[in-house]
């Protein structure tokens, strides 16, 4: 229960002691083989396939896998990189502050210069500090000090120009794309990073203008860098990032009226016209130049994804639309995984809103969480018609279960052919984790027992009897590690176990819930999971409302002459709290094992 937070557990006792009576299972990590290891080994497998194939016995393919290259793992991890990205973000800012016109004397100068140091220390020493997952790998540092770099040598650049060709007082601040940095960082990597570069860039650029402008530059650059933050926090389409770009030249012109750069009162006294064309000539410097730098994000974005492996919402809301190739294939020729798979991302994109995690991506991992089925449709349950011949009747539970557990291998193999998002293919890796296939397990034991019965009357060799081993009823995915992906799992599981639930009822479809979510649990399927107990409650409470709308058509609502039992209290119906014999016998899963969906 590493992932799970024990904060606000009080009455939950029985799931304490169920953890500490289950036996512990013993989760092999995965092999680390040397290079040349693997290689041999690939080799020793190809020659295999191929003399099986020749045989008849293999198709000769092998299946795609995805995994990261070991090389760039390493960059990614190394901490001297990231040493390097520190120390030249920190020589890069001090070069820029020296470099920057001479507001003074040789001492003013490299006071500045120590000041600059001081900051791009402190900035580091934040960035390396915080435990904000964006800014763990290289790549992402190398996005944002590389970023705040960019934007400081942009303006020191502009300062420079206006300076030497002597334009305009007042266009001299207002062409610095003061949003640059913000808004870039606050739409790749969120609110968090983008507020850190508003603040880091904000103070550092301060340092390249005149002592008496400096408050004031200090102000309108911070203001709109937050602003831009807070205006692309939740931005999904392209066109609000336009939006926000107008509202953050806006910003940056008010600011620049309080500050006295611009004069908006003056246009209405004497001199009306000059002070009008001052305006306009401002207005323009800064309105145009944050809709440059919101048109140059929106177009650029595709390409930062690309280089930093980064999916934005923007991405992740094109990504969702239901004519995909994949998606249309599943539609025809698996009409009930597509359809289980519609319900599964409605459940876990509303989940995901309430605690704040990903909702986008939740509902686009979970269109193709099961696209692994394509292979073969017609062994999974919610593709088969009422009545027709199950394929699995023919089959021994050892076998069901291969193909069963098969398809979250195929799904990585299809959606590495299709070039799916990698966080895709990892919920599609995750969403089972290591859990048993209940119904095959359990029909494998039952036939087990008949054929000991069978050794007993002396009617079967005791040799013959095939050997039942739990660890080949059980998925060999990797257990959910992010809050969306455990979501996912979670909606998986309760979705296939709602469509056996008869006269669904609130207190029914509260208490399946909670039944099935301690199961997962106990059975440690969220140990590497990061949502705390909270959050979990609030997943819960959000699974039921949104079954309890999709079911509302089958609910049975009790007739005024049918009411037996005095209505249960409104916080019974809240949370149910079912004994543990109920919690074993009623919800457990048979049907979510038979079609592991
Ligand atoms: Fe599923
Ligand atoms: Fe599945």
């Amino acid at each position: 229960m590493a992932g799970i937070s024990h904060a606000g557990i009080a009455g939950c006792q029985d799931l304490e002691t169920r953890l500490a009576s289950r036996p512990q299972q013993v989760r092999q990590p995965p092999v680390q083989r040397e290079q040349p290891i693997n290689n041999v080994v690939g080799f020793l497998d190809a020659i295999k396939r191929w003399q099986l194939a020749r045989q008849g016995f293999s198709s000769g393919r092998k299946r795609r896998v995805y995994s990261e290259n070991p090389a760039i793992q390493a960059l990614e991890e190394s901490f001297t990189v990231k040493f390097a990205l520190y120390a030249t973000f920190a020589m890069a800012s001090v070069v820029l502050i020296l470099k920057a016109d001479d507001y003074g004397s040789a001492e003013e100068s490299l006071r500045r210069a120590v000041f600059g140091l001081v900051l791009a220390l402190a900035a580091v020493v934040m960035l390396h500090a915080t435990r904000q997952a964006p800014c763990r790998r290289n790549s992402r540092i190398t996005l944002v000090l590389g970023g705040n770099l960019a934007h400081l040598l942009i303006v020191s650049l502009i300062l420079r120009l206006t300076q030497s060709t002597d334009s305009p007082e007042v266009l001299r601040y207002l062409l610095v794309p003061f949003a640059l940095a913000p808004m870039l960082h606050g739409v790749l990597l969120g609110r968090v990073v983008g507020t850190f570069s508003a603040i880091c860039v904000s103070l550092i650029s301060s340092l390249l203008v005149p002592p008496q402008d400096m408050l004031g530059f200090l102000t309108i650059s911070l203001v709109s860098g937050l602003s831009a933050v807070l205006l692309t926090g939740t931005v999904r389409k392209r066109g609000q990032l336009l939006r926000a770009g107008i509202l953050t030249g806006v910003v940056s012109l008010i600011i620049a009226n309080l500050w006295g750069r611009l004069d908006l009162v003056s246009c209405f006294g004497s001199g009306t016209m000059d002070h009008l064309k001052v305006f306009c000539l401002g207005s323009a410097a800064a309105l145009g130049t944050a809709v440059f730098v919101a048109l140059f994000i929106s177009g650029l974005l595709p390409v930062f994804e690309e280089l930093f492996q980064l999916t934005t919402d923007i991405s992740w809301l094109e990504l969702s639309d239901l004519n995909h190739t994949l998606l249309r294939q599943m539609q025809l020729e698996a009409p009930g995984t597509f359809h289980h798979s519609l319900v599964v991302a409605s459940l876990a994109e509303a989940a995901a809103e309430k605690i704040g995690a990903n909702a986008l991506m939740c509902r686009v991992c979970a269109y193709f969480h099961d696209v692994g089925k394509l292979k073969k449709p017609a062994y999974f349950i919610e593709n088969q018609q009422d009545g027709a011949e199950n394929p699995h009747d023919a089959l021994t539970p050892t076998m069901s279960a291969l193909i069963i557990i098969a398809h979250l291998k195929d799904g990585v193999d299809i959606a590495v052919k299709h070039k799916l998002n990698p966080r895709i293919i990892n919920v599609i890796q995750e969403h089972h984790g290591d859990s048993l296939v209940h119904y095959f397990y359990r029909r494998a034991q039952e036939q087990k027992k008949t054929n000991l019965d069978k050794v007993d009357r002396g009617l079967e060799n005791p040799e013959d009897l095939p050997h039942v081993d739990e660890k080949n009823f059980r998925y060999p995915g990797q257990l959910p590690s992010t809050r969306e992906s455990g979501i996912i799992a979670l909606a998986d599981m309760i979705e296939s176990a709602s469509r056996s639930l008869r006269k669904p009822t609130l207190a029914k479809i509260r208490t399946m819930i909670e039944e099935l979510v301690r199961s997962k649990m106990t059975d440690g399927q969220l140990d590497d999971c990061p949502l705390t107990l909270r959050e979990l409650t609030v997943v819960k409470d959000s699974f039921a409302a949104t079954l309890r709308s999709m079911l509302h058509a089958r609910i049975d609502y009790p007739r005024e002459d049918d009411r037996g039992p005095p209505t249960p209290k409104r916080s019974e119906l809240q949370r149910p709290r079912p004994s543990e014999g109920e919690i074993n016998s009623k919800h457990l899963p048979p049907q979510a094992a038979a079609s592991p969906a």
